[in-house]
């Protein structure tokens, strides 16, 4: 057990799906894992372990934002062993071409800080994924035919962005769009060597204004989830 999940050594898998809604975690692992078992409940921080086609997966809320999701990142690599890291989430579009539904898949975070800023001081880390993450997820997105957008997103502190400004800049640099967790999730992969990838479903547009209502995100979020799974082994 570590400090902010209860799980006992051995119950979380090296392949682990990270939801930031616990309530996520608890309905993916319903849906798509064989003898799912409650593993976290710490703060209402679900996380299910089970398996998916014979392969051990645990699947675990991070919350919204990277301050959380650092904390519950840090404990399953460190105190639980876990090796590759996928977040399945969603995120504001930022380009006409990224429509609300489509799948981003994110080949690198920017962001203006992480909780892991601090170490970097001056320097300009690029947080991204793990390649071999990215390729299977690119190939089962495609092979699934969801209208899928590989490149770079935007991992924000913030929902309400007072800097449209920013938002403008990135638009203008070909971010695909905005979430708030992709960066650290990645930097901390980085640190420990092991693999990470986000991917995302398009649940809003900063640019049309346009929102998924929730029965389609529960759609949009499946597939994902499925493409995740099939990215992993
Ligand atoms: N996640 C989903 N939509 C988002 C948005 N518009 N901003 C930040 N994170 C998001």
């Amino acid at each position: 057990m570590t400090v902010h999940i209860g799980a006992e050594p051995g119950d979380i898998a090296e392949t682990v799906l990270l939801p930031g809604d616990p309530y996520r975690a608890r309905w993916a692992a319903q849906t798509f894992l064989d003898a799912p078992r409650l593993v976290n409940e710490v703060r209402g921080m679900l996380a299910y372990t089970g398996t998916w086609k014979g392969n051990p997966v645990t699947i675990h809320g991070t919350g919204m934002g990277m301050p959380s999701l650092s904390i519950y990142v840090n404990e399953l690599i460190r105190d639980y062993g876990a090796k590759t890291l996928i977040r399945i989430g969603s995120c504001g579009g930022m380009q006409d071409s990224v429509k609300v539904r489509d799948i981003v898949i994110a080949m690198t975070a920017s962001t203006l800080s992480t909780p892991s800023r601090g170490i970097f001081r001056e320097l300009n880390f690029a947080p991204c994924a793990d390649w071999t993450l990215l390729r299977a997820a690119a190939r089962a997105a495609e092979a699934s035919g969801v209208a899928t957008h590989v490149g770079g997103i935007y991992s924000s502190d913030v929902f309400y962005d007072e800097r449209p400004d920013l938002t403008e800049q990135m638009t203008r640099h070909g971010i695909l769009g905005v979430e708030m967790e992709a960066a650290e999730l990645y930097t901390l992969a980085a640190r420990h060597n092991r693999r990470a990838l986000a991917i995302l479903t398009v649940s809003d547009h900063l640019l049309s204004g346009e929102a998924l209502p929730s029965e389609d995100r529960e759609r949009s979020f499946g597939e994902m989830v499925r493409i995740a799974l099939e990215a992993a082994f």
